[in-house]
């Protein structure tokens, strides 16, 4: 194992994305140190930048879902041993060669059958889907709150707004598994084929059918929204969800001005709040529980994803993009140890 590697480091609050080299670092107890094969890209890393957000110091290497090979693992580590395939969410320091997971966070065995492109495509949305789906107040709508494959939920309805996204299509796969009998997505429709097989039954065209056709294109009001994307969707969102049904939004910013009460629906948004993090770190131990099974059962599916060219440095532009709103239904995806030109 090398001392140095390279990294996309940001030096200072709100400073760019910069190739640059840092020291590897060695697993302290209770981690596990992965020598990086492949990371995924979320907007939630180009936000944290431009915003400031959960970074307690610079400079900082972002990133967060990782997938790779067990390099060395620190004290304590039980389950995990050098070679082992794994992928899991880091707290930060994804976009790099080799990454610290906490063992007892999310890290998973990765199944033999999967890559570690699809994997790393896992991690963070499939957590903001299946938070919001499952757990309880105050960070999910309680669908689920045991995350256990067994809850079924036969007859009842949901709406995906943004079907397409990365969140929304571990939302359309989680809503399937739970049994869901009507599951709407609002997406683009070259994507339509896809969502299908992953569980939508229903799917409406977002550039034929403005937001405020929205609720009028809906066969009946659904029991179930979740809002993955776009801000002005949220207020929409309401207008589709029927009497005593529940919303959850990953928008921390979202406007919403509509009364609750009128229609008793129960609302939740889902934000990165430095107070909520103990609970949020209980239900993502349940959530990578839950993935585990799923995987084991193959009845979840990793995004389709675009590899980034050049390297750890591909990074940079493929976050560019991200912030652009240019990617369209797959997740970006990098190789840190990739040469670069
Ligand atoms: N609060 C949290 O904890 C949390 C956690 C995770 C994610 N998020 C947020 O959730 C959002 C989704 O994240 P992601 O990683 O899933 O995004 P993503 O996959 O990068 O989203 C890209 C997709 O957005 C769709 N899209 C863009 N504008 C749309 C619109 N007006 N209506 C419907 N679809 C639209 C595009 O769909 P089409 O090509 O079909 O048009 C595209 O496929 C991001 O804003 C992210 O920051 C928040």
């Amino acid at each position: 194992m090398p001392a140095q590697q390279q990294a996309i480091i940001v030096q200072s609050p709100k400073a760019p994305f910069v190739l640059g080299t840092c020291d590897v670092p060695s697993p302290a107890d209770g981690e596990v140190l992965i020598k990086t094969m492949v990371v995924g890209l979320n907007p939630a890393n180009w936000i944290q930048r431009e915003y400031n957000i959960l970074i307690d110091k610079y400079p900082v290497v972002l990133g967060n879902d990782v997938a790779g090979i067990v390099e060395a693992v620190g004290k304590g580590v039980e389950g995990f041993k050098k070679g082992d395939r794994v992928f899991g969410r880091a707290a930060k320091g994804g976009f790099q060669q080799y990454t610290i997971l906490a063992a007892k966070g999310f890290i998973i065995p990765i199944p033999e059958n999967a890559s570690f492109e699809e994997v790393a495509t896992i991690p963070m949305a499939f957590t903001s889907a299946c938070i919001g789906l499952f757990a309880e107040s105050p960070i999910g709508i309680a669908l689920n709150p045991t995350f256990s494959l067994d809850t079924k939920h036969q007859g009842e309805s949901a709406l995906v707004i943004g079907g397409s996204t990365s969140v929304g299509q571990f939302v359309v796969q989680l809503l399937k598994t739970l049994g869901f009998s009507r599951i709407v997505v609002y997406s683009s429709k070259a994507h339509f084929e896809y969502l299908q097989e992953l569980g939508a039954t229903e799917c409406i065209d977002r550039r034929a059918v403005p937001l405020e056709s929205l609720p009028g294109a809906l066969t009946a009001p659904v029991k179930v929204v979740y809002h993955t994307i776009d801000l002005l969707a949220l207020n929409t969102a309401y207008d589709c969800v029927a009497e005593g049904g529940s919303i959850v939004t990953c928008q921390p910013t979202a406007p919403f001005d509509r009364d609750v009460q009128v229609k008793n629906v129960r609302f939740i948004r889902l934000a990165p709040d430095p107070s909520m993090m103990e609970i949020f770190l209980k239900n993502e131990a349940n959530a990578v529980k839950c993935l585990a099974e799923m995987l084991e059962r193959d009845i979840i599916k990793g995004n389709r994803y675009e590899v980034l060219e050049n390297g750890v440095e591909g990074i940079i532009g493929g976050l560019g993009r991200l912030q652009k709103g240019e990617v369209s239904g797959v997740k970006l995806v990098a190789h840190p140890h990739d040469p670069v030109s």
